[in-house]
């Protein structure tokens, strides 16, 4: 089976910050574990580039819109193998693949007559790039988002007739309840739908850092139409072949909260314009905050992910995200929380897990994993466990999954404790049950590996290679795999060695 994953595409008037790592280390983990599964992933990223606030930002530089966002979507594209995110393509809207296709499918969608001219007037955010319907303007005109002042608009355009698709939205709705994830977030685009469609502005006159309108060369199209159409245009050049047939529609769109609307109204809409299938599902994370307010570039609250991973390493990075904050909520994030993770989960729980098995191995058993049956005990801590984390990742439930994992993490642990290998190492009687232990906790490690090697990959690859069972095919997840056996295991530096 196919699955098609993306993330958001970034706007390139900001540098990278840990809100869009996030979003990225969101969709590499479903992306690993759907790939381990044995499922033809494909994981699309990339940048946004049109539109007033890039050319904005470029006017303030001194420089092209062209060169901010070559200058911006590089370091877009550096964060992604720092990330350690497994994509399959990053696609630019500048790109002229993109834009010709761009062209062709709203030339379709005019075609098929959802687009006419008229005059826009309201409020606008120049920073989101969105026209602002009365119920979502904050106190004085201003920007609930950006707290900035909204600008009053008066323009002729073409519109998007988004009113005719009240009832098919409406219909998609009420036939897939997990059209949206979580559930208040399928209310909320329920309700905004529910309130009535206006039509909406497809073209912009005076902006000039866009695609082109080919029936109308005065024009660009709204950025939004634009960005939401990479989904499609980069299955057209991504790879050689027809991926549009291969992966269309899209598994899921990982989106922020903030575009909500987009994803979840406009973007179906789009699609039922020109004639093509709308995605199966949309999972909406909410925000990381850094003291209590949204992390963004405008407010200067951001953490830099690229400093984080240097001190901390990439895999520490990915794993605190998604162990602070549910992934669908709101939640805050900072270092001293970040500190307290890695040394109390990350290095404790399960470097220490890791660094106190091999060490037994190579004390009691010369570095073999004995291959006797594993301790019923432990078994049965693990039973079902593989299925019930493919079925919460099934959902994009990132931080329950984890959740489930980190209690065998602990569990092991504690069997350490339990069954204290040194005593039983004393114990000339006793040799039969250490070799128990020790087969138990290699392979509790090995199989938490697997499960976690999605989330982890660097650090899962390292310990799974130094147990000499490398393979993270997930039907190795289960516990008793007993495929022990042969060399005995290697090295293996301090999984997470203390930061000072
Ligand atoms: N360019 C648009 C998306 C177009 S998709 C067709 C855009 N770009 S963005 O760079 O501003 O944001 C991209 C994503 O990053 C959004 O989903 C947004 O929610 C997410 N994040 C940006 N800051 C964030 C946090 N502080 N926390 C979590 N995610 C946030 O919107």
């Amino acid at each position: 089976m196919s699955f098609y994953i993306t993330t958001p595409i970034y706007y390139v008037n900001a540098e990278p910050h840990l809100g869009h790592a996030y979003t990225t280390i969101g969709a590499d983990i479903l992306a690993r574990h759907m790939r381990q599964r044995g499922e033809e992933v494909f994981f699309l990223t990339g940048t946004d580039e049109h539109g007033e606030p890039v050319a904005l930002a470029a006017e303030r530089e001194g420089i092209t819109p062209q060169q901010l966002a070559d200058r911006n979507a590089a370091r877009f594209e550096a964060l992604m193998p720092r990330l350690n995110a497994s994509i399959d393509f990053f696609i630019r809207t500048s790109d002229p693949r993109h834009e010709r296709r761009v062209q062709e499918i709203l030339t379709r969608v005019r075609d098929a007559g959802y687009v006419y001219e008229g005059t826009y007037e309201g409020w606008y955010c120049p920073r989101c790039a969105d026209f602002k319907t009365e119920t979502e303007i904050g106190p004085d005109d201003s920007c609930p988002i950006h707290h900035i002042a909204l600008t009053r608009e008066k323009e002729a355009n073409h519109f998007f007739a988004l009113s005719s698709f009240q009832e098919p939205l409406e219909r998609l709705y009420d036939e897939h309840p997990d059209f949206v994830a979580p559930r208040h977030r399928f209310n909320e685009a329920r309700s905004f739908i529910a309130q009535g469609l206006q039509d909406v502005s497809l073209t912009r006159p005076k902006v000039k850092w866009g695609v082109s309108v080919p029936w109308d060369r005065e024009q660009v199209f709204y950025v939004w139409f634009d960005a939401l159409l990479n989904y499609v245009t980069a299955l057209s050049f991504a790879r050689e072949g027809e991926s549009l047939e291969r992966f269309w529609p899209a598994n899921l769109h990982l989106i922020g909260k903030d575009i909500l609307k987009f994803h979840a109204v406009f973007w179906p809409a789009l699609l039922m314009a020109a004639g093509l299938e709308v995605p199966r599902h949309l999972f909406v994370h909410g925000f990381l905050l850094m003291d209590g307010e949204k992390m963004s570039k405008s407010l200067g609250n951001v953490l830099d992910p690229f400093e984080v991973m240097e001190r901390f390493g990439t895999d520490a990075l990915r794993y605190y995200c998604f162990r602070e904050v549910s992934f669908g909520s709101d939640g805050s994030v900072s270092t001293a929380g970040f500190e307290a993770r890695y040394d109390s989960e990350l290095a404790n729980e399960y470097g220490n897990l890791a660094s106190r098995v091999l060490a037994m191995l190579r004390r009691y058993r010369g570095g073999v994993v004995p291959v006797v049956a594993t301790d019923p005990a432990l078994d049965a801590d693990f039973a079902g466990l593989p299925a019930q984390v493919s079925d919460l990742l099934d959902r994009a439930e990132i931080t329950q999954a984890l959740e489930l994992i980190w209690q065998r993490v602990r569990r092991c642990n504690r069997y350490v404790e339990e069954r204290a290998p040194w005593r039983q190492a004393k114990d000339p009687g006793a040799a039969a049950a250490l070799d128990e232990t020790l087969a138990s906790l290699a392979e509790g490690l090995r199989a938490l590996s697997v499960l976690l090697a999605a989330y982890l990959p660097a650090t899962t690859a390292a310990l799974l290679d130094a147990l000499g069972r490398p393979e993270i095919d997930y039907r190795l997840a289960t516990f008793a795999d007993r495929g022990w056996g042969g060399p005995g295991v290697g090295d293996l530096e301090p999984l997470f060695p203390r930061v000072g």
